[in-house]
């Protein structure tokens, strides 16, 4: 019996890996500048509007997650960044698709909000008290870490 349950595990761990293989990614920027991180509010759609993000999207097809990271913050910051290390775990979201935070280096522009309707440099005292989507909370962590590196 033991055995059974173990195989039962074994299966569902590598349909998930399978899963993830074949999932979609996101990425998001980790922006820190003067020991802020920049944070951007959703204003679309309805189901995640008012709550807070890691600015970020939709890898293309063929596209480098560091491509996308810098191709988003211009979309939706008008703002030059480089992405460095990911940050944190590959975090599932709903159905195929998974969450990739990177520390993203600002090198040209300053963050606007183009796309949502506010972005705002947050403390690591602030961190824990903004409505972060559920994602994005997986990574506090490690965002505590690059604000007040331990
Ligand atoms: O920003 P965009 O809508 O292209 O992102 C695709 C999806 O990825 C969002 O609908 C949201 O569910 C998720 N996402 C997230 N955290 C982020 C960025 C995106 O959970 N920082």
């Amino acid at each position: 019996l033991a055995l059974k349950v173990l195989q039962a595990r074994a299966e569902a761990v590598s349909a998930r890996s399978r899963e993830l293989v074949g999932a979609k990614v996101v990425v998001a920027a980790a922006i820190v500048r003067d020991g802020l991180l920049l944070a951007q509010r959703r204003g679309h759609p309805e189901r995640l509007a008012g709550g807070w993000e890691l600015p970020g999207g939709r890898v293309e097809p063929g596209e480098d997650d560091r491509a996308a990271v810098a191709r988003e913050c211009v979309e939706e910051l008008g703002a030059e960044v480089v992405a460095g290390e990911q940050i944190g775990p590959d975090i599932p979201l709903r159905a195929d698709h998974l969450l990739r935070v990177y520390r993203a280096e600002l090198v040209a522009g300053e963050p606007r909000a183009l796309d949502h309707p506010e972005v705002r440099w947050i403390g690591s005292d602030e961190l824990d008290n903004l409505n972060w989507l559920a994602a994005d909370r997986v990574v506090l962590p490690a965002l505590h870490d690059l604000l007040d590196p331990p």
